[in-house]
């Protein structure tokens, strides 16, 4: 599918079958938010597995998944990610696309990547590529590497928290203060199970994918209560959330999950 791709191929399954999908529509982020709303844009395999036997997502993506991606990122004030997915995704800064004209009016051109990380190991292009009104911002530790962080903060705007982690609360607030509402988060499934175990996921934009991985595949959340080895069940808590909508595109299906608010 190229940059001409029209939002077409996707099929509405729900609420209303056959309804005409208008895609930014669709995923539009409310509107005068007044504090971070907080979006995860994940893949997971038939069988619940989300990461392939490359290590990576790519062999369970789609045109169409990446298209909405792609999408997702034009409607965002924020791209954020995990180190371990940046290093393994290879992520660079957020490009523009052609399917976001007229989503950004009033901001910046692209979107700038958030990353969290205790190592500050980050792909190089994504500090050196960054454009000046996108820096890449990086979440880090007052225990990060001495040499790495002065690397980093040449490149980069950076906030270090005392302590041994950066918690969710940390990336908001500090997202917040920069007027960075629109946060749309690409995992890792460590840094999302932070979010979620945190109670500050707001919506799940989730895409199954017609695969089998089996039982050996990650879920799109890890560590946490609830992860191998942790000792109670009675640890693990159930959120419910709204099902917003339902599309098909290839036999890909893609789920928009929004939390209950009157939790
Ligand atoms: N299915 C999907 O939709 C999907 C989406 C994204 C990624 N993936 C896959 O998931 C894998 C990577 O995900 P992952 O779960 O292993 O890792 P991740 O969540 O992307 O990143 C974990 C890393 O982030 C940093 N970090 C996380 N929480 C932190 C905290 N509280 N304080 C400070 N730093 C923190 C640490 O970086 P340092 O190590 O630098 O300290 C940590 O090692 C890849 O295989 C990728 O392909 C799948």
């Amino acid at each position: 599918m190229s940059t001409a791709h029209k939002s077409d191929v996707f099929r509405k399954l729900l609420p209303v079958p056959g309804e005409e999908v208008d895609l930014a529509a669709a995923y539009a982020y409310p509107e005068d938010l007044d504090r971070p709303w907080v979006r995860a844009n994940m893949v997971t395999s038939a069988d619940g597995g989300a990461i392939g036997p490359s290590g990576r997502t790519r062999e369970l993506s789609s045109d169409p998944d990446r298209y909405l991606m792609g999408l997702l990122r034009g409607l965002c004030d924020v791209v954020l990610v995990g180190a371990a997915t940046a290093r393994v995704e290879g992520y660079g800064p957020a490009r523009g696309r052609a399917s976001w004209e007229g989503l950004r009016r009033g901001r910046t051109p692209t979107p700038p990547v958030a990353v969290v990380s205790r190592t500050l190991e980050l792909p190089e292009k994504l500090l050196s590529d960054a454009p000046e009104d996108a820096r890449t911002i990086v979440f880090t530790t007052a225990h990060a590497p001495r040499e790495r962080l002065e690397h980093v903060r040449r490149l980069a705007d950076v906030v270090v928290v005392e302590g041994e982690s950066v918690s969710p609360v940390h990336v908001l607030d500090a997202l917040a203060e920069r007027g960075l509402h629109r946060v749309l988060t690409e995992g890792g499934p460590h840094l999302l199970g932070e979010f979620v175990a945190a109670g500050l996921l707001d919506e799940l934009c989730l895409a199954t994918s017609p695969h089998l991985l089996g039982s050996g595949a990650p879920r799109i959340v890890a560590g946490g209560p609830g992860a191998p080895g942790a000792p109670e069940h009675s640890s693990v808590r159930s959120t419910p959330v709204r099902l917003a909508h339902l599309l098909e595109s290839g036999g890909f299906l893609f789920a928009l999950y929004t939390r209950s608010q009157d939790l």
